[in-house]
């Protein structure tokens, strides 16, 4: 066949017939045409690999929901969804390379909209409660909005896990990514100050899943941004009390009963929360009032990024580690899963069935002056990095 534009290279010419189909208007395309164009966007990470960009559905209103794949050399895959900045699966190797999705979710963007605790999505403005949805900042009373009794949990009643982010592919430092962009406006959920966010997701070939977080605003505000993914590193096939967990944290801040911090940090030694050393999570869980629902208190004190967790699950063989720019951690053992969610694949989840390691700034810090702050000033920039390094042995 014959090139009709010198001097322009097939796999040019080849990108922009691609690039053509694509912006061609549906109506114009076969059916075969709009099912081929459904993939219409990869973006070079690096010579071997790309990110996919696909549909994911459509929200109630018709809002258009992308959702991205990531994959590495070492044969992990994360797909992320702009509905909440979504990690939506996670696919690793085992010890014998046997891949599985070790994240809690749900196969289709109808699930995670009609009924979702906040499966691997990204939280915000305020990562867990403030107590009585209220604080007092520059001598002005806020009020929250209320969507956990009388408290505010998770940024409120439409969080960050429950807005559609912008999201582009990007280039990335020994792997690919994606970067996710939201305008929160003055007064959403009761917050001040208009807040832009950046949460960029990157999956390297050292096996790393990293998230790094970014927000300017224009008006002093508490922000505390972090992800709630829930790992099961059997893949899905049972509960994850077998789980062992190393937290390198010697305190952690005891709750009362709406699970508000008391202000204390206790000593974690002689205790059932004591995970210093590899622990199975079901081990002294029967101990724990409700079970584990607990921020820790890194040892690292946060600033520069430090070993937060390990988790190493016996029969997979998989282990995570977690490093964090963070000062604390929420360990979360999924006591609120009852088995009404029937999630991928149409598996229920029961209690326990999946965890979370959420790191964060102490639950509650706007009302805790002796917490670490939570407030950002116009001028400053919010910058917090969390990742996450896989293997198996
Ligand atoms: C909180 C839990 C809450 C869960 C899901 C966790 O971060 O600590 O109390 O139930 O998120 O909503």
């Amino acid at each position: 066949m014959k090139n009709i534009l010198p001097g322009v290279s097939w796999s040019a010419l080849a990108a922009l017939l691609v690039i053509g189909a694509a912006v061609g208007s549906k109506e114009s395309q076969t059916p075969a045409a709009q099912a081929a164009n459904k993939e219409i966007q990869t973006t070079k990470g690096n010579s071997q690999m790309d990110v996919k960009k696909e549909s994911f559905g459509r929200l109630p209103d018709g809002t258009a929901i992308d959702i991205f794949t990531l994959t590495n050399t070492g044969g992990i895959e994360a797909r992320l969804m702009t509905y909440g900045a979504t990690l939506v699966s996670l696919k690793l190797p085992d010890r014998k390379g046997k891949v599985d999705d070790c994240v809690l979710g749900y196969d289709s963007l109808d699930g995670y909209v009609k009924n979702s605790p906040y499966f691997g999505s990204t939280v915000g403005r305020y990562g867990n409660r403030i107590a009585k949805g209220q604080f007092v900042l520059n001598r002005v009373t806020y009020h929250l909005a209320k969507n956990n009794g009388e408290n505010h949990l998770h940024g409120g009643v439409k969080g960050f896990d429950k807005v559609v982010w912008s999201a582009e592919p990007m280039k990335a430092s020994g792997g690919m990514g994606v970067k996710f962009t939201y305008f929160s406006k003055d007064g959403d959920e009761g917050y001040p100050g208009n807040l832009s966010c950046i949460v960029i997701y990157t999956l390297t070939n050292d096996n790393e899943l990293k998230i790094s977080y970014e927000a300017t605003t224009d008006k002093a505000t508490p922000v505390n941004l972090t992800n709630h993914s829930y790992f099961n590193f059997t893949g899905g096939r049972r509960d994850t009390l077998g789980h062992e967990l190393m937290l390198h944290a010697d305190r952690y801040t005891p709750v009362d009963k709406g699970l508000i911090p008391t202000g204390e940090l206790a000593a974690v030694k002689g205790t059932p929360m004591d995970f210093t050393t590899p622990t199975a999570i079901g081990l002294r869980i029967a101990k724990v009032e409700g079970g584990y629902d607990h921020n820790y208190v890194l040892t690292s004190g946060g600033g520069a990024l430090a070993l937060a967790a390990r988790v190493f699950e016996p029969e997979s063989g998989r282990v995570m580690e977690i490093s964090t720019t963070e000062p604390g951690i929420q360990f979360y053992s999924g006591n609120f899963l009852d088995g009404t969610i029937a999630g991928k694949s149409g598996r229920v989840y029961g209690k326990h069935f999946g965890f979370c390691l959420e790191t964060q700034h102490f639950p509650d810090s706007p009302n805790k002056p002796k917490f670490p702050s939570t407030i950002l000033k116009p001028g400053q920039k919010y910058r917090t990095q969390t990742v996450h390094k896989f293997s198996a042995k």
